[in-house]
């Protein structure tokens, strides 16, 4: 990488060189002629026998060298153009002292004007190239600093967005609940922060920021940052955030919002139709926060907010520091659904204190989160509970595991020359939480839950690898019990070791044994008592019917429960997928309508990939999708795009 690094810049300083003869490289030579055409081709993706571990693959900067570390932003919302203008003035540090490239990732940006200042405090124009852009990791922005002594710079960068910016999505006022004004939110995760900041985009790259956001003067404004509930709305907002994130954790959003406090240090952020339902919906959130500050030490942010997006936000929920990215698809009105919660409050801990230094290393954000969840759901509502949604987790890593080349089951896994986006499996998540819940197994819980503590409190507010983890945890295990070989067969090979403790569901087996009892037609749909049942026992009843059912079997189960019209969005997307699978006609409706209001990867993908597997289904697909798609967050379009129109996604 560092290689392939110095001849990137060795091509770009060649080809600067080439394209404007008169241009000494060391005299300051931006003006309106300049930017240069880009000329520069970024470099393929390494392709090294072996992955050097602490290498991020996914991102042009050049940390090692320049580092930066404040951002602070200027930025006004055009709803009309549907892009965001204004100035990323980031201060960066020379950490090797003959450097004089900053290496920035962008991903479609329109760079206007690169200054820095000068000692005497002037804001002066400075040379910089836009290489060629890579389909998954946008385009490489060189800037020249001036040579000499000093460590600490400051760059400023005039910008716009592209209305298509990966990391966007701008709502028309039809697609809010309120349908009076439009909306704006970022998801940033992967390495879509390039898309709408010119930053190092590495997650092992650490900044503070703040921001000035201009907006129309009735909407507001929110960061994953300090947030003023009081704040005036008057179209300027201001946000600091003190602790230094990665990039991928920098996060705006802008509509008709209004908050509702649930507690001292918790409340939600809405539409105002929505807030009320919101509020009671995750009414448990503040006694969360204090169940997981008394497992695994203080949460360290301040706050805790959640926003929630419209409907088309293509996640469950985003752990934007301060502020969680929530789906409103998860306001179910009986609390069912808010593990979901649990998870974005964990990655307070794993994650945002403790952050993946490299896409490779997702699963120590994402398998940590996942077993943080699962104590946190256990904690709060009771180990039967946790054992069911855990089992339901279980259920769903054996399905893609049985599909999953072997390469695509490791943790630690190899995403070189590969778009993050295209690979994130249940993997990491569920497989992650199997080893933490199999090291619980080997500590015994009590010592499994110093040794968390004492992780977050070593490593707080820093980007690690994997291999730094497992050095770690190495240095913590009994001499006179040496577990290696196990560990290494956890994390670096594919499928499950023979010792993972399994999660394990009485309900489930009573759930499993009445399916049973139905499907040889020992008793009628009608004769199932499902008073009792939660929604994850609908699931568990749900999820494991066979691939084929008659007709007659599921009119019966609609008839006797009508799941079509389940107001659960988890049931209905079950339900759907069966219905599709058996081309069940009257669920059909429902389906159009579920894809066109949801825009949710996790609950829409499946049910594209299912429908285009005959031609009828393809047919319907094609129709519905062309008109869901203009509702759809890029990631969204993008990912349907190759399952509806293209190869099977
Ligand atoms: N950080 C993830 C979402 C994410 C991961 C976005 C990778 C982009 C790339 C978030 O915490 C998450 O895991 N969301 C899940 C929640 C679920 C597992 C409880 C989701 O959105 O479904
Ligand atoms: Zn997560």
């Amino acid at each position: 990488m560092k290689s392939l690094l110095s001849l990137l810049l060795a091509g770009l300083l060649l080809s600067g060189c080439a394209d404007n003869e008169n241009t000494d490289l060391s005299t300051v030579a931006s003006d309106s002629a300049v930017p240069p055409p880009a000329l520069v081709v970024p470099p393929p993706l390494p392709v090294e026998p072996t992955v050097a571990p602490a290498d991020d693959y996914h991102s042009y900067a050049n940390p090692g060298e320049i580092a930066v570390r404040h951002i602070s932003l200027d930025l006004q919302t055009d709803f009309g153009e549907q892009i965001l203008k204004g100035t990323a003035t980031l201060t960066v540090e020379r950490v090797s002292r003959d450097a004089e490239m900053l290496m920035l990732d962008t991903r479609d940006l329109e760079i206007q004007d690169v200054r820095v200042e000068s000692p005497a405090g002037k804001w002066v124009q400075t040379y910089y190239k836009l290489g060629n852009s890579d389909g998954a990791l946008g385009a490489p922005l060189a800037i020249e600093l001036p040579p000499g002594d000093a460590s600490t710079f400051s760059v400023r960068i005039r910008y716009r967005t592209a209305p298509g910016a990966s990391g966007l999505q701008w709502l028309t006022p039809a697609q809010t609940a309120g349908k009076k004004h439009p909306f704006l939110f970022s998801q940033s995760q992967a390495i879509h922060a390039r898309s709408w900041i010119p930053l190092q985009d590495s997650p092992a790259v650490r900044v503070t920021y703040d921001a000035t956001i201009r907006t129309p003067q009735d909407l507001l404004a929110v960061m994953s940052a300090s947030n003023d509930a009081d704040t005036e709305r008057d179209g300027e907002y201001t946000f600091r955030m003190p602790q230094p994130i990665p990039s991928y954790l920098i996060a705006i959003a802008v509509g008709d919002l209004v908050f509702e406090p649930i507690g001292e240090r918790t409340g939600v952020y809405a539409e105002p139709a929505l807030v009320k339902a919101a509020a009671d919906e995750f009414a448990d959130t503040e006694t969360m926060l204090e169940i997981t500050e008394d497992l695994f030490g203080p949460y360290r942010w301040g706050r805790y907010d959640l926003l929630i997006l419209p409907p088309s936000f293509p996640f469950g929920g985003m752990e934007n520091p301060r502020l969680s990215f929530i789906t409103p698809t998860v306001i179910a009105g009986d609390r069912s659904l808010v593990s979901l919660i649990a998870h974005e409050l964990a990655h307070s801990w794993s994650g945002n204190l403790i952050t993946n230094a490299t896409w490779r290393d997702l699963w120590l954000n994402e398998g940590f989160t996942s077993y943080l969840e699962a104590r946190i759901m256990e904690a709060v509502y009771g180990a039967e509970r946790a054992e069911m949604e855990n089992t339901l987790g279980y259920q769903g890593l054996a399905r893609e595991l049985a599909e999953l080349p072997p390469e695509a089951q490791i943790l630690a896994i190899d995403l070189r020359g590969q778009d993050p986006d295209n690979v994130f499996t249940s993997v990491p998540y569920t497989k992650g939480q199997l080893f933490l819940t199999w090291l619980e197994g080997y500590f015994g819980r009590e010592e499994f839950d110093v040794f968390l503590r004492n992780y977050f409190d070593r490593f707080a507010f820093e980007s690690i690898t994997t291999d730094q983890f497992l050095e770690y945890l190495s240095a913590q295990l009994p001499a006179n019990r040496p577990a290696k070989p196990q560990i290494m067969e956890w994390v670096f090979e594919p499928g499950l070791p023979a010792d993972a403790v399994l999660p394990q569901s009485d309900a489930f087996t009573r759930i499993d044994a009445t399916r049973n009892d139905w499907l040889e037609g020992e008793i009628a749909a009608t004769d199932i008592d499902t008073e009792a049942w939660t929604v994850h026992e609908w699931l568990a009843f749900l999820n494991n019917m066979p691939d084929q059912l008659s007709n007659d079997q599921l009119v019966a189960l609609d008839q006797a429960f009508d799941l079509t019209e389940s107001a659960n969005n988890e049931i209905a997307h079950s339900w759907l997928k069966i219905a599709i699978r058996n081309d069940y006609e009257p669920a059909f409706a429902r389906l159009e309508n579920y894809l066109l209001s949801i825009g949710r990867l996790k609950l829409i993908r499946p049910l594209y990939q299912e429908l285009v597997k005959t031609e009828r289904g393809k047919q319907f697909a094609q129709r519905v999708y062309a008109q869901a798609r203009p509702g759809y967050h890029p990631l969204a379009q993008r990912v349907s795009d190759a399952i509806v129109m293209g190869d099977g996604g």
